[in-house]
This record gives structure tokens, C-alpha cells and sequence, in this order.
């Protein structure tokens, strides 16, 4: 926060007041304040108060007679981070539509440095479908969003659309502004394999298992928010992928080996996180089979050893496996790590019922050739993710 330029929003709810502790609280952090209020705050709070914290004329008026001729442009071009508190439906609605309708809309549109926005509400004006619309718009955009509290309303009953307390969203902002500016991934190239392969076995069935996928694509979010280039060859999931993250949708191991084995060559840092099936039909049915028999028996073959195939045409690439194992974590994971040639070998315990296949966390042992084995603890699949970029990053300083 020290010395960054923060802009602050202030729409026309009744949690104006909070927004005053928060400007105080930005200002003990060493950053730079500058406020602008719409004609609803003032209503309910003066610019004189925020005028008096931040030792700044408060902007409230998009044609005003005095100071810069474009002051939307003047405060946009300032602020290092956008902060809107608290967020009323109707500011959401026009940051969502692009309205540029006051000084605060206008700014807003006008700005590219990244937002937070706090949205404080009604339960029934939060819970509108309008307003839901409006919020996933703003977060596909690329704007943070803070959920709204759930307690004790100005309305005198208990609902969702309370303001976090200001030091609630301070954490917020520092939390995720640390993932936001450390780009410390820029100009790096990163592959990426994410969820199960799908092996058919006639037109209406098929082989699976059960990855999720979400390990895979919280490395993709991650590599991307700190400014990698990131191709992401996905067997089938649910999970949606980042924005600007170019995405591969494939179905069998054979496919995602092709798309992997397309996209080696000018890699920086390559990461098999697809459960792989082992094992696909030897002749896949072309029409769909009776059930006539009791039993039935397939003929199954051995799929290619993607990760294998990887590290055996390694050049420049950092190449990352992950093992999934039930038993003997460490033995499995270091034969894993020798035998298919990989820098770093992320094991799990698939075992466990708090980590792994569809869960939100996860805990591992990475493991390189020449460190002792790291135990991450539990921690959530991002933070995983952030650590594994940590240490490819050390490895590729040691080579240099
Ligand atoms: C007493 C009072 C409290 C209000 N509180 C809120 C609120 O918490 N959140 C909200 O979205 N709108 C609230 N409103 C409605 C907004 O002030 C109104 O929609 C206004 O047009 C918002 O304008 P702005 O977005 O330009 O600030 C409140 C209105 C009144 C009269």
C-alpha cells in the first residue's frame, strides 16, 4: 500500500460512513487517497469529511468550473487501484453496462488500473436477478468483487448485502493485490494439461476417472494473473477457463498427447496436471453394445506415457509431474521423478478425503532432484499453485 495512488468510489448507500475508516485506514498504510462521491453519498456524508482525511479536494462534479478540464481523466490516470465503497445496484449496474452517466461512472469507465469494488445492499436489491447479472458481468470483466456480509441490515432484519468492516477489506485488497501485481511470470511461456482423459468404448459410453480438473486450472489462473503466456489442454470438466488463457478441449490420451507434444517446443515451463488414463479399448465398438451376457469383458490397451514421452525430448522446458498415490507416497513419487525425467514431482495422497480429486485444497510433497522433499501442508489449490511457480522459478535462476 505505501505510496500506491488509491482512488476511492463512494456511492450512495447507507455504509458511506465505513468508507470514511477505510480512506483513514489506507492513508495509515502509507498510500495516497483521492475521493470521489456520487450525488447520492453526499447525501448521507459530506466530501468536507473526506476532503479533511485525504487533504484533497473531493470530485463530485463532472463539469466543474474549477481545477483540470477532464477531472475523470485526471484522477483515472492517477490511481494505481480503483476502489469502490460501499457499491450501490445502481453503480454495479452501470459499471457492468460501461454508462458513463457522472463523475464516478465516467472515472470508472475511464480507468484500467484494477478495480474492488464492495457492493452493500438490500438482501432483496443483492438477491435481484438483475443485479446478479450485473455482478457476474463485472467479475467476467475482470473486476474484483467483494461478496457482501451477511447480518444485521439497516433495515432492522438480518440478510446479505451488509458492508465488510473497513479492516475486512483492506485484508481483501492486499490479499488479492498481491496476486495481482507480482508478474513475476511475464514473458514466460507455460503449458499446462488439466482434468481426465475420457477413453470411448461405443457411441454412448466411455472410460473415465475422477479429476476434477481444478488443480489444472488453478495453475492456469494463477500463472496468468502473474503475466505468463498460458495454453491449457484440458480433458472434459465443468471448470471454466481464465480469461486470456488459450484453451485446447481434447477427450482421450491420445489427443492430449498430440495437443502437448504440438505446443513442447517453445515452452518455458510444462505441467502434466490431467489425470491420464492409463488404459484405453483395443478397438473402440462403432454401434452401441446390447447387454446380453452377465459379464462382459474389455480388451483394454496401454495408453502413451505422455509425461514419459516429455521428459524423454526435454530441452530448455522445466517440466513438472503429478503423482497421485494411495500408498508410499515418497518411494512412488521419487521413482516417479527419476524415471520420467521431471524437475519437479507433485505428490498427493489421493487417499485422504479433505485433499485431492474435487476438493478445493490440497496438501503435497514436491520434490526435486537435489532438495530434501517439501511438505506443503493444506492449503487451497491456488496457493499450491503459486508455490509450485515459485519453485520452477528458483530452478530456472539456478540454471542460468
Ligand atoms: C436511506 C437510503 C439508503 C440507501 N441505501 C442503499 C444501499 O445501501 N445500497 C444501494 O445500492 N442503494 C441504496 N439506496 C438507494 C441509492 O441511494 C439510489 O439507488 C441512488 O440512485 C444510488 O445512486 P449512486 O449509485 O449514484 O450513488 C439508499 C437510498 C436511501 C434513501
Amino acid at each position: 500500500m505505501k505510496n500506491k495512488h488509491i482512488a476511492l468510489y463512494i456511492s450512495g448507500g447507507i455504509a458511506v460512513y465505513k468508507a470514511a475508516m477505510l480512506a483513514r485506514l489506507f492513508i495509515k498504510k502509507g498510500a495516497k487517497v483521492r475521493v470521489a462521491m456520487t450525488k447520492a453519498a453526499q447525501e448521507f456524508v459530506t466530501p468536507l469529511t473526506f476532503k479533511g482525511l485525504t487533504h484533497h479536494e473531493v470530485y463530485t462534479d463532472l463539469f466543474s468550473k474549477h481545477g483540470s478540464p477532464v477531472p475523470h481523466i485526471e484522477l483515472a490516470d492517477w490511481s494505481d487501484l480503483a476502489v469502490v465503497v460501499p457499491a450501490t445496484a445502481d453503480i454495479l449496474a452501470k459499471m457492468a453496462q460501461g454508462i458513463a452517466a457522472d463523475f464516478v461512472s465516467t472515472a470508472l469507465l475511464a480507468t484500467e488500473v484494477p478495480k474492488y469494488v464492495v457492493p452493500a445492499m438490500n438482501n432483496k436489491m443483492w438477491a435481484n436477478p438483475a443485479t446478479r447479472r450485473n455482478v457476474a458481468q463485472l467479475k467476467t470483466d475482470g473486476v474484483n468483487v467483494l461478496e457482501p456480509a451477511t447480518g444485521f441490515l439497516a433495515e432492522g432484519y438480518d440478510g446479505k448485502g451488509r458492508m465488510p468492516e473497513p479492516e475486512e477489506i483492506l485484508t481483501w485488497i492486499e490479499g488479492t493485490q498481491a496476486s495481482n501485481f507480482a508478474k513475476d511470470l511475464a514473458g514466460k511461456k507455460i503449458l499446462l494439461s488439466a482434468g481426465g482423459t475420457i477413453e470411448p468404448i461405443d457411441p454412448v459410453r466411455y472410460l473415465a476417472n475422477r479429476s476434477s480438473g481444478k488443480m489444472g486450472y488453478a495453475l492456469a489462473e494463477v500463472a496468468q494473473s502473474r503475466g505468463a503466456k498460458v495454453t491449457l489442454v484440458s480433458g472434459p470438466t465443468a471448470l471454466k477457463a481464465p480469461k486470456g488463457v488459450e484453451v485446447i478441449n481434447v477427450k482421450t490420451a491420445r489427443e492430449m498427447e498430440a495437443e502437448m507434444l504440438a505446443h513442447y517446443a517453445t515452452a518455458d515451463f510444462v505441467i502434466m496436471a490431467a489425470a491420464v488414463a492409463d488404459y484405453r479399448l483395443a478397438q473402440v465398438y462403432e454401434q452401441k453394445v446390447k447387454k446380453v451376457g452377465e459379464t462382459w469383458q474389455l480388451n483394454l490397451v496401454r495408453n502413451p506415457d505422455i509425461l514419459k514421452h516429455l521428459g524423454e525430448l526435454k530441452q530448455q522446458q522445466l517440466l513438472v509431474g503429478f503423482a497421485a498415490e494411495t500408498t508410499e507416497l515418497v518411494k512412488h513419487a521419487t521413482e516417479k521423478l527419476r524415471q520420467k525425467n521431471v524437475d519437479l514431482l507433485v505428490a498427493n495422497d489421493v487417499s485422504r478425503k479433505d485433499i485431492g480429486f474435487g476438493t478445493n485444497d490440497n496438501a503435497a510433497l514436491l520434490l526435486t532432484r537435489d532438495k530434501a522433499p517439501q511438505e506443503t501442508g493444506k492449503m487451497t489449490k491456488q496457493q499450491l499453485a503459486n508455490l509450485i511457480y515459485d519453485r520452477l522459478l528458483e530452478l530456472a535462476k539456478e540454471r542460468e
